[in-house]
Parts: C-alpha cells; sequence; structure tokens
C-alpha cells in the first residue's frame, strides 16, 4: 500500500490515528531525549540546544493535537496507546545501535566523539524522513479538513535538516558518504515500521 493511502488509512479511523499521532509524539520525545543525552556537558552549542527544545516542543505539540481527535484518548505511551509498539520502539534504537556500530568500526571514532557522530548521523537520517512523512500526513489532513495540523512542525524539520548538513559538513568533508550507508539503514527500520502500521491498520 503506498504511504499516502496508509496515511488516509490512518486518518479515517480516529483510534487508529490517535495512536498514530500519540506514536509520533513518543519518537520525537525520543529523539528529543536522545539529543539532550548525547550533549556535551560543556561546550554543547546554541544550535544542538535550539534543536532539543523543538524535538521536546514537537512531542507535546502532537501530544496536545490528539484533544482535538477525542479529549483524553492515549494519555500516556503505554504499548496499547501506540501504534505498532515494538517496531516504533526499535526504529530509533536500532537505528541508534546500528549508526554508533557503524561509526566507530568504519570511521574508527569513539567515546564522546561517537556521541556526537552518532547524533550527526542519526538525525541527519531521521530529518530527511520527517520532511517526507509530515507532509504526507499533513496533506491528507488538509485533504478532509481534518482538525488536526502538523503544519508548525513541517517548517521546524525542514530547518533542522538544513541545521544538521551544515553541522556534518564542519563535522567530515566525507560525510556524504558515511550517510549514505546511514540513509540505507533508515530505509531498511522504516519500511519494517510502515509493515507493521499497515498490518495494525488492516487487521
Ligand atoms: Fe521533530
Ligand atoms: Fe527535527
Amino acid at each position: 500500500m503506498p504511504l499516502q493511502q496508509l496515511l488516509s488509512r490512518i486518518i479515517g479511523n480516529d483510534i487508529h490515528h490517535a495512536k498514530f499521532l500519540n506514536t509520533l509524539s513518543f519518537m520525537e520525545n525520543s529523539g528529543a531525549r536522545k539529543i539532550s543525552a548525547s550533549e556535551h556537558p560543556e561546550t554543547v552549542s546554541l544550535m544542538i540546544l535550539k534543536h532539543a527544545a523543538e524535538e521536546h516542543r514537537h512531542a507535546y505539540y502532537l501530544k496536545k493535537q490528539l484533544d482535538r481527535i477525542a479529549p483524553g484518548i492515549c494519555s500516556t505511551y503505554a504499548r496499547e496507546s501506540l501504534i505498532a509498539p515494538a517496531e516504533s520502539r526499535s526504529y530509533l534504537n536500532m537505528l541508534d545501535v546500528l549508526t554508533s556500530r557503524y561509526v566507530k568500526q568504519e570511521m574508527g571514532i569513539s567515546g564522546t566523539n561517537l556521541r556526537f557522530a552518532a547524533y550527526l548521523f542519526v538525525t541527519y537520517a531521521i530529518e530527511l524522513r520527517a520532511d517526507e512523512l509530515y507532509p504526507l500526513y499533513q496533506r491528507e489532513l488538509s485533504y478532509i479538513q481534518h482538525k488536526v495540523t502538523v503544519k508548525s512542525i513541517i517548517l521546524e524539520e525542514a530547518g533542522h535538516l538544513e541545521e544538521m548538513i551544515v553541522q556534518l559538513a564542519d563535522f567530515s568533508s566525507d560525510w556524504k558518504s558515511h550517510a549514505d550507508v546511514i540513509i540505507d539503514i533508515e530505509h531498511r527500520l522504516f519500511k519494517k515500521w510502515i509493515a507493521a502500521i499497515q498490518k495494525a491498520v488492516t487487521e
């Protein structure tokens, strides 16, 4: 099923939609926490602080949007309130683990630098994905004039992608070839995630 069609199907069912929205909030929150965890305690930059703050805001904003489907729905990140909970959790975790392994083995980076390099590559791959997924989701929401909106997130994600490119170019002149490997890993994990969501909404 094409992604657009899957999103349309999710939105067409309030329970699926609420779980999907809550899952996006959960993933934004996990991402925000990972950024905060990878911050250097002294040299953390304004750009990284902004990035962490905005990802935390996305988690909050998406959670607030749930009220527009039904007040009080999916109030926690418990398994039963997420869509494809296992795959949703493992998407980010596996991306992190596999990226860290690649950076360590293929780029010979370790310690604090490893955490920072993993942050750069993981976030870059996620921002590329966010730049695809949120506009598609918004298009479907707008099409049926749904009260939920993610427009304010789309703008910030586009900014994040540009910022990641600046930081990666600063980090390594060879960043693009490494990023391509991470993008391949992300594609695989995203496919698994989408397949699990598709299964959840067609069952
Ligand atoms: Fe975000
Ligand atoms: Fe972002």
